[in-house]
C-alpha cells in the first residue's frame, strides 16, 4: 500500500472527525476531569470512537495509540497516533483553537526506531487542513507550505504550552518569561498540534514544550520537518516521539533557541516530567 493511500485516509478521517467536534461545540458541554485540570468532554470520546472505527476498518492489522484509550495493539509495524481533540481546555471554554491530529509511523530497526510516514491535522473552526507525507513536503489546504525565513530570535514569534498534569513541577514558566523578553512574544495557544502546524506554515518561528505525548506531536513533528524546519530536543538530538522536550523551529533560529534554553536549564533545572 502506498504512502498516498495512508495520507488520503488520514486527511479524510481528520476532516470527518473535525465535523464531529464542530457539531459537539454547539451542544451543551459535558466535562469530566481525568486529573487536576485535565479535562475530557463528550467530543474527545465521540471523535476518538469515530477515528478508531474508521482506521480499524481501513487498516485492520495496524496498531492504534489513541489518547482516550480506545486504540489497540497488534504485531504490525504500522502504528497510528491519534489525538481526537487537541486543545480540549480551549474547546470546553468555547475558545476556537483546537484540532484533530492523526499520524502514521512505521517501526524501523535503527534509531529512532519509528519513521513517521504521514500526518493530518484538521482545524474545523478555520477549515484548515495541514498534511504531510515523508519526503513529499507539507501542505495547508493542499497548497505547499514552508517554514518562515526569519533568521533572528529577536524578531521571531514563538509558542509554547504548559502541562495539565503536575503543573507545579514544570520549569516552563522560566523559559516562557525569558523567551518572551528575547522575541516578539510567546503565544500559549493550548493546542500543541496546531502550534507545530503553525511553525510548519511560518506563522511561528519556533515552538517548545515539555512532556508532550506521542499523539500530541507525531503529526506536527512530521509537518515541521517536511516544511523545511528542524525538530530536536534541547541537546540538539533528533526528537524521539514522546521524549521529555520538543524544540521545533524554522531551522534558522534553532541554535539560538537551543543556546537560550540551555542557559535557562542551568539556572532553573527542572525534573524531566514524565507524564
Ligand atoms: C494538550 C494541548 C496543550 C498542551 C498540553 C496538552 P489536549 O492536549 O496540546 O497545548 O500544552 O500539554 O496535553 O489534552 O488538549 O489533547
Ligand atoms: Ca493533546
Ligand atoms: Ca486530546
Amino acid at each position: 500500500m502506498t504512502i498516498h493511500r495512508y495520507l488520503q485516509a488520514a486527511t479524510a478521517i481528520a476532516i470527518e472527525a473535525g465535523a464531529i467536534l464542530k457539531e459537539e461545540a454547539s451542544r451543551p458541554m459535558q466535562i469530566s476531569y481525568k486529573r487536576e485540570v485535565d479535562l475530557v468532554t463528550q467530543a474527545d470520546k465521540r471523535s476518538e470512537q469515530y477515528i478508531v472505527e474508521r482506521l480499524t476498518r481501513e487498516f485492520p492489522t495496524h496498531s492504534i495509540a489513541a489518547e482516550e484509550g480506545s486504540g489497540h495493539e497488534s504485531t504490525s509495524e504500522f502504528r497510528w497516533h491519534v489525538d481526537p481533540l487537541d486543545g480540549t481546555t480551549n474547546f470546553a471554554h468555547g475558545y476556537p483553537c483546537f484540532c484533530v491530529s492523526i499520524a502514521l509511523s512505521q517501526k524501523s530497526a535503527t534509531p529512532p526506531n519509528n519513521t513517521l510516514l504521514c500526518a493530518a491535522i484538521f482545524d474545523p473552526t478555520r477549515d484548515e487542513l495541514f498534511a504531510a507525507a515523508a519526503g513529499e513536503g507539507a501542505t495547508l489546504n493542499r497548497q505547499p507550505i514552508h517554514v518562515s525565513h526569519n533568521a533572528t530570535l529577536s524578531t521571531s514569534l514563538l509558542c509554547t504550552g504548559f502541562p495539565v498534569h503536575e503543573r507545579h513541577a514544570s520549569p516552563n514558566i522560566h523559559y516562557y518569561s525569558d523567551f518572551t523578553m528575547r522575541s516578539h512574544g510567546v503565544r500559549r495557544d493550548g493546542s500543541a498540534a496546531l502550534d507545530l502546524a503553525y511553525v510548519a506554515c511560518g506563522r511561528f518561528e519556533g515552538f517548545w514544550e515539555f512532556g508532550l505525548k506521542k499523539w500530541d506531536t507525531a503529526a506536527g513533528a512530521l509537518l515541521v520537518q517536511e516544511a523545511g524546519g528542524r525538530v530536536t530536543d534541547f541537546a540538539g538530538e533528533p526528537y524521539a516521539l514522546g521524549g521529555p522536550v520538543i524544540l521545533a523551529t524554522n531551522g534558522l533560529i534553532h541554535e539560538e533557541m537551543r543556546g537560550v534554553a540551555n542557559e535557562i536549564g542551568v539556572l532553573f533545572p527542572g525534573p524531566t516530567l514524565p507524564r
